[in-house]
């Protein structure tokens, strides 16, 4: 299972790339807006600026809701840097910018996924990612994981190669579920990667065999 992290924050990505085990970033217009990143040369540089951190894949989302400007953002973030994977909403003109992008050799990511429907669509295109939003669909009194589950197995009745990339990961247990049910991908913050270190048992132990240690060499 590939760990991205989900922030357009610099030092959250550093600590997370120290920590070794990160595959790559997502990012949106709310997650750049957060870091304060704002105006057309200021976001591209950004993203350039989170490519030198990770050895990974980093997802660049357009802002245009036509085809015709998707493609045109889309084309300018992929030459940004080979890194890059272009993020496109699940809208009419998305599917066919995620086609024309999967024409083209470009790697994308089919952002705002909500059913099973959206999900084969997505597939059918040829993105390269596709991200379920599972946190937004808990908030709503609505199992996320469930849509994980549902779309592992339409994909894998006809082996699509999308890869499920489950977003809106709110905590560790997310992250757990999500690898027993077989998701590709998972995009959370920080601090549900690391709370996947967290056992007071480990905590526990280590103390005792430090006091051990201690008792033996005095
Ligand atoms: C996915 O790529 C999105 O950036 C993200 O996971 C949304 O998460 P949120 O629901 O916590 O905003």
């Amino acid at each position: 299972m590939k760990f991205f992290i989900d922030t357009a924050n610099l030092d959250q990505i550093r600590e997370a790339q120290a920590l070794g085990v990160l595959d790559g970033v997502t990012t949106n217009p709310s997650l750049m807006a957060k870091e304060g990143i704002t105006g057309a040369n200021n976001i591209l540089k950004h993203y350039v600026d989170i490519c030198e951190i990770v050895d990974g894949d980093v997802s660049a989302e357009v802002i245009a809701v036509d085809f015709e400007g998707m493609v045109r953002e889309g084309e300018a973030l992929a030459s940004l840097h080979p890194q890059i994977v272009v993020k496109i909403p699940m809208t009419e003109d998305g599917v066919k910018a995620l086609k024309y992008f999967s024409d083209a050799g470009i790697k994308t990511n089919c952002t705002l996924i909500f059913s099973v429907g959206q999900a084969l669509l997505a597939a059918k295109a040829g993105a390269t990612y596709m991200s379920p939003f599972i946190g937004r669909l808990d908030d709503v009194s609505t199992d996320g994981l469930d849509l994980i589950e549902d779309i592992r197995l339409v994909y894998d009745n006809y082996g699509f190669e999308t890869e499920i990339l489950a977003a809106s990961v709110r905590h560790t247990m997310h992250i757990v579920n999500c690898a027993k049910i077989g998701a590709d991908v998972m995009t959370g913050p920080l601090s549900a990667i690391k709370g996947l270190l967290k056992h007071p048992l480990t905590d526990i132990g280590l103390a005792q065999f430090l006091a051990d240690h201690k008792k033996g060499n005095q």
